[in-house]
């Protein structure tokens, strides 16, 4: 069993491929968080959750935080996929919009961007957009971020990039020297 397991929960694909990527990086054992094997997690030194950002938050991190960041042991990462610029201050937002205070401390946190396609959404989700669109139509003026997100949610749109990857990789591979015993 390996030290470090990836969990993803995704709905279109797009935080899949960023799983499987950090997970082939990292050597990692990788789950469909709907299929993680039970009372296995205790074991992994590290666990990553990996899930796209929707209008009411990061996709079922709640239950992520009481089925798989439950052992005290353990080094906590997540990143969140969206469709949103990936600059700091929205990142930002996003931390503290959806996370609490000691896990923006204790916890490694990373935004990946994602990417959308229509014929990928369920029927709720498509209404979702529809609305989301609507309330920025609406809008008497717009920002560029807003224009750009407008544009995103028109046609099929694909933001992965495998070196995307890069600081969560090397975040985890350093607290895992960090904690290895000095000789
Ligand atoms: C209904 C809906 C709402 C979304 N809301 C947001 C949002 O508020 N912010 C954002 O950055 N991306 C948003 N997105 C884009 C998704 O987060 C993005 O497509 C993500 O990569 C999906 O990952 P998944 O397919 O692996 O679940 C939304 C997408 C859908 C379909």
């Amino acid at each position: 069993m390996k030290q470090t397991v990836v969990v993803y929960r995704s709905k279109s694909g797009y935080t899949k491929q960023y799983a499987k990527w950090i997970a082939k990086a990292l050597d990692a054992d990788l789950f469909d968080g709907r299929d993680i094997p039970a009372g296995q997690m205790k074991h992994y030194e590290t666990v990553i959750y990996g899930a796209g950002l929707y209008t009411v938050g990061v996709s079922h991190l709640r239950w992520a935080r009481t089925q798989l960041f439950k052992y005290p042991h353990q080094r906590k990462v997540v990143f969140v996929t969206g469709l949103s610029p990936d600059r700091e201050e929205i990142q930002e937002t996003i931390w503290r919009k959806h996370f609490r205070e000691k896990e923006r401390r204790q916890w490694g946190l990373f935004y990946l961007r994602g990417g959308f396609d229509p014929d990928r959404l369920t029927v709720y989700d498509r209404f979702l957009i529809r609305l989301l669109k609507l309330k920025l139509e609406q809008k008497d003026s717009l920002t560029s971020d807003e224009r750009g997100m407008l544009v995103a949610y028109q046609q099929p749109t694909d933001f992965t990039r495998r070196g995307s990857i890069e600081p969560l990789v090397r975040y985890v591979r350093r607290e895992s020297e960090d904690r290895q015993p000095s000789l």
